[in-house]
């Protein structure tokens, strides 16, 4: 196999837009299949202009999912909305929790075998939410759905570079845990090439990573979160699971999966990825005192967001 089909789920949104751009310039990509409830046949006939060698489709409007997912290999799912001032958290989990559960559960029928990318936040919870509609289809396999958490393992390695004046397409530091705060665990003492930062920069930048994302809110000032760099990094694990898919060998991306590496159900590490998804789950590997305290601040809240997510499919 020498390229793959490729779906965008919320193919029209400020992620969606550049993420369908990055994938229609590459060559691993050979159909791109563009989905969203509006606008999406506009996206497509631009995209569809570029002479790449990948062929665009539109699908518009709920009628249109299934047709959109037919075939398909990589589902990537930036669907959802962004949070606007006056929305409570909960008016987020709300519309995005069943955003990602209506679109997983047409993905269980019509591409049980895809692997799924979800970038909907939040994502520590709409992982879970995927995976249990999964179950309840009877298609449920872990090694298969993802949360992409790309975001910040490219945040942390842009950030260290700077301070380090190291070219930071170089740089390379595991983040692990989940996709929000105090689940974000970067883990500088294992970052290639290695780094040392005395206690209070270290500290310093652990936090700036781990609030990485409101620094693009208050940046855009009312204009939505991150989008590009988001689509760069969404765009970055697609080409990872595409080169598995493939047959290339030691394809590795840290990512929130279904895990036994500690007591929360679904935790990011570094995974080796195969035609099949999840081949090995490469784990913790040595943590730092500070890191091992960060880990415990983390579990908590991780678990918390996952039994929400489970509780929404089964509306406890
Ligand atoms: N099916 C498909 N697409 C949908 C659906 C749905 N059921 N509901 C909404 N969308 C589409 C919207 O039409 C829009 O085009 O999802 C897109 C979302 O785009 P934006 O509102 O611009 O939001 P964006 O900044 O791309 O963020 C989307 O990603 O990082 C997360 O927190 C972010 O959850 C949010 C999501």
């Amino acid at each position: 196999q020498n390229n793959v089909k490729v779906a965008v789920l919320g193919a029209a949104g400020g992620i969606g837009q550049p993420l369908a751009l990055l994938l229609k310039n590459s060559p691993l990509v050979t159909e791109l299949s563009l989905f969203d409830i509006v606008h999406t046949p506009g996206v497509a006939a631009d995209l569809s202009h570029i002479n790449t060698h990948s062929k665009v489709r539109a699908g518009n409007g709920p009628e249109q999912l299934k047709e959109s997912l037919k075939g398909m290999e990589v589902v990537i799912i930036p669907a959802g909305v962004p949070r606007k001032p006056g929305m409570t958290r909960d008016d987020l989990f709300n519309t995005n929790a069943s955003i990602v559960r209506d679109l997983a559960q047409a993905c269980a029928e019509v591409c049980p075998k895809a692997l799924i990318g979800i970038i909907s936040n939040p994502v520590n919870s709409t992982v879970p939410i995927a995976s249990e509609v999964f179950q309840k289809a009877g298609v449920y396999d872990p090694n298969r759905i993802f949360g992409v958490t790309t975001l910040d393992i490219v945040r942390a390695n842009a950030f260290i570079g700077e301070a380090k004046g190291l070219n930071p397409t170089q740089v390379n530091v595991p983040v692990i845990g989940g996709h929000s705060g105090v689940t974000i665990i970067p883990l500088i003492s294992q970052c290639k090439p290695a780094v040392d930062f005395p206690k209070d920069q270290l500290k310093a930048l652990t936090e700036r990573i781990q609030e990485a994302g409101t620094e693009v809110v208050k940046a855009k000032a009312g204009a939505g979160s991150a989008t590009l760099s988001m689509a760069f990094a969404g765009a970055r694990f697609a080409f990872s699971l595409c080169r598995a898919i493939m047959g290339e060998s030691n394809v590795v991306e840290c990512s929130y999966v279904r895990s036994n590496v500690t007591d929360a159900k679904y935790f990011s590490t570094p995974i080796l990825l195969g035609p099949n998804g999840v081949q090995k789950n490469l784990g913790l590997g040595n943590l730092s005192p500070f890191e091992q305290e960060l880990l415990k601040a983390a579990i908590p809240e991780l678990k918390k967001n996952i039994q929400k997510g489970e509780d929404f499919v089964n509306k406890k």
